[in-house]
């Protein structure tokens, strides 16, 4: 209902700059005309809201109530208002409520079922191909030789979904997974490498990630206690940069190693991502270092090169620096993601030409990409019209608050933590399958719990508001009451079921004769015309949670009408008109399902 709520308000400017701005007060209409109507916040006040007689009321030191009789008055008088609006009503001391007219949210109802997109709209710039905008989505990023943890977990999740957010509504959209493939620590893994597979450098081939964990492990505690060997793995660190063919060999075999066990994660999470590690931005690193002297933001600090953060303090109220050039000539975290920062912006073929690039991490990095983006501005990095913005998400913590860990008190490998909860969600599904006397086939067993259990995960991890620490518990994300995937995926399967049944498909609709009379109807109307206003403001404020509330409180309203309105009595256009609900709610509920990462079901 975006395009009805533009044009209303639209409509409200004109008939307040007509009726009730004086002249000498125009000024002043530009800072009063931000929200000139709102959401209406009950149900009972109707569709919108607007308030501003009582901002008026204080500019011209008179009475709301006198304003907004004046007011109604003249927006009465407004064509496209009262083709809109049932009626205006004065409320309390003068707010003004708006009741949008029942044919026109029955022909929003009748235009969003035939919209691939249940009536989300192209964002403006995307409606034709030359004008597409890129947005980078910078997400899951974990690191070479490292597991992968919950944290990486969240942020492949939730990078996913805003991901997909961004691609309806017609972005080019590019995923970039910022892999830690570079930086010192490749000088001792190599050499140790070297030293272990001396006569045949291929064997790593035959070393599996979690030894690959071990196997770092190892390297470090060589390297922290070794004087010659820390000695080799510096000598290192020097020829893998000159590019000494050996040494990319072993760093090569390193990287491939890591790599088949992230894909299995993104497999099994059904993710598609692009990997362009820190390595790829390596040529450009020199040039940071110039443009920022060059522009004299650059300063020196005990033989270190670095920026002063304005506005950013340690705890003795200096100015924090961030690095840019170690003493030792060494590069920084922060210096790979300034020329990744800069090249994404560039222009084609020199870069990605994004208008937008958002990184998903833990909050932990808060400071670095305050930091980051901070120096990227005041070296002009980030063109007119672009933006950046940091995503950052809260802990995993346990039932008990505490470090997510398995019974042992290790950390949970990531793996084991979706096969447990595959696991889990297939036990119940047994449970109930055997409770209903139900036979199925193997291949419906394996594959609706995988379904339940990796959507659970997923839910789970969404739907929370992402910068609070949250608490994994298997037993709340598979359960089927709640805010959880279970219970959104079993609505599902009802409402599917319903319109299988009475073969209701899409083109079968008879759009012309639809009536509603319910109160439960229009209600379910009213929700399932607010889906594109929810998704516009995940895309300003990157918050997927928005979607997960919207969506149980979807299903609530549609499990309280399909309780409550006899579906299938009554005559045949009230059938058709309450089976177009049931089809418009399926096509919401699955859209926004897939805008999740969430697979649909048909039966469970
Ligand atoms: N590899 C980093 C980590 O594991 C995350 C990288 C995030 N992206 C970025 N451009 N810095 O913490």
């Amino acid at each position: 209902m975006q395009v009805i709520f533009k044009e209303l308000t639209k409509s409200f400017e004109e008939s307040l700059l007509e009726s009730l701005i004086k002249n000498e007060k125009k000024e002043e209409f530009e800072k009063i005309r931000k929200n000139l109507i709102n959401q209406a916040s009950k149900e009972e006040f109707g569709d919108y809201q607007c308030n501003i007689c009582l901002v008026l009321s204080k500019v011209y030191k008179s009475n709301p109530r006198e304003i907004a009789i004046a007011f109604i008055k003249t927006l009465k008088e407004n064509k496209k208002i009262s083709n809109l609006c049932e009626n205006l009503e004065i409320a309390g001391p003068g707010f003004i409520n708006i009741k949008l007219k029942n044919n026109i949210l029955i022909e929003e109802i009748k235009s969003n079922i035939k919209c691939p997109r249940a009536g989300v709209p192209l964002s403006k710039n995307n409606k034709n191909n030359h004008s597409k905008k890129t947005v980078i989505v910078d997400f899951s990023s974990p690191n070479i030789a490292k597991e992968m943890h919950v944290g990486h977990l969240r942020s492949t999740i939730i990078g996913d979904s805003i991901s997909k957010i961004f691609e309806l509504r017609g972005y080019n959209v590019l995923r970039l997974n910022h892999i830690g493939d570079w930086g010192t620590q490749f000088g001792m893994l190599i050499t140790h490498l070297k030293d272990l597979y001396s006569s045949n450098l291929k064997e790593i081939d035959k070393i599996k990630i979690s030894d690959l964990v071990e196997f770092y492990k190892a390297s470090k505690k060589r390297f922290d206690n070794e004087k010659e060997f820390q000695k080799r793995s510096r000598e290192e660190v020097v020829k893998l940069q000159r590019g000494d063919q050996k040494s990319i060999e072993a760093w090569k075999l390193l990287c491939n190693q890591s790599r088949k066990e992230f894909d299995q994660i993104y497999k099994t999470l059904n993710i598609k991502i692009k990997e362009r590690g820190e390595s790829f931005y390596n040529p450009f690193l020199k040039s940071i270092i110039k443009d920022l002297n060059y522009k004299e933001i650059l300063v020196e600090d005990q033989g270190a090169k670095c920026v002063f953060l304005d506005g950013m303090t340690n705890k003795e109220g200096n100015p924090l620096p961030l690095i840019i050039q170690k003493k030792d000539g060494g590069y920084n975290y922060a210096t790979t993601d300034l020329a990744a920062l800069r090249y994404r912006f560039n222009k084609k073929p020199d870069g990605d030409n994004a208008s937008r690039i958002i990184y998903v991490t833990d909050h932990g990095q808060s400071n670095h990409f305050a930091g980051v983006f901070q120096v990227a501005k005041r070296a002009n990095w980030i063109p007119k019209d672009c933006e950046v913005n940091h995503v950052p998400f809260g802990l995993v913590q346990g039932i008990d608050g505490k470090k997510l860990k398995t019974r042992e008190g290790d950390t949970i490998k990531l793996k084991d933590l979706l096969s447990e909860s595959i696991k889990r969600a297939k036990k119940d599904l047994l449970k109930r399958l055997e409770s209903e006397s139900r036979f199925e086939t193997n291949e419906f067993i394996l594959n609706t719990s995988k379904v339940i259990g990796i959507g659970a995960v997923k839910y789970a991890d969404l739907s929370q508001n992402r910068i609070t620490n949250y608490q994994f518990s298997f037993e709340k994300m598979l359960s089927l009451n709640g805010n959880t995937a279970p219970y959104l995926l079993y609505t599902l399967v009802r409402i599917s079921g319903i319109n299988r049944k009475n073969n209701m498909t899409e083109e079968a609709l008879k759009l012309e004769s639809i009536t509603y009379s319910h109160d439960l109807e229009w209600k379910l109307i009213r929700k399932l015309l607010k889906f594109d206003e929810v998704i516009i403001s995940i895309e300003k404020d990157l918050m997927p949670n928005r979607l997960c509330n919207y969506l149980f409180e979807l299903c609530q309203t549609f499990n309280r009408f399909y309780d409550q309105v006899p579906i299938l009595k009554g005559d045949m256009d009230t059938k058709i008109s309450r089976l177009t609900l049931c089809a418009l709610t399926e096509k919401t509920l699955k859209l926004s399902l897939k805008l999740l990462g969430i697979e649909s079901l048909e039966r469970m």
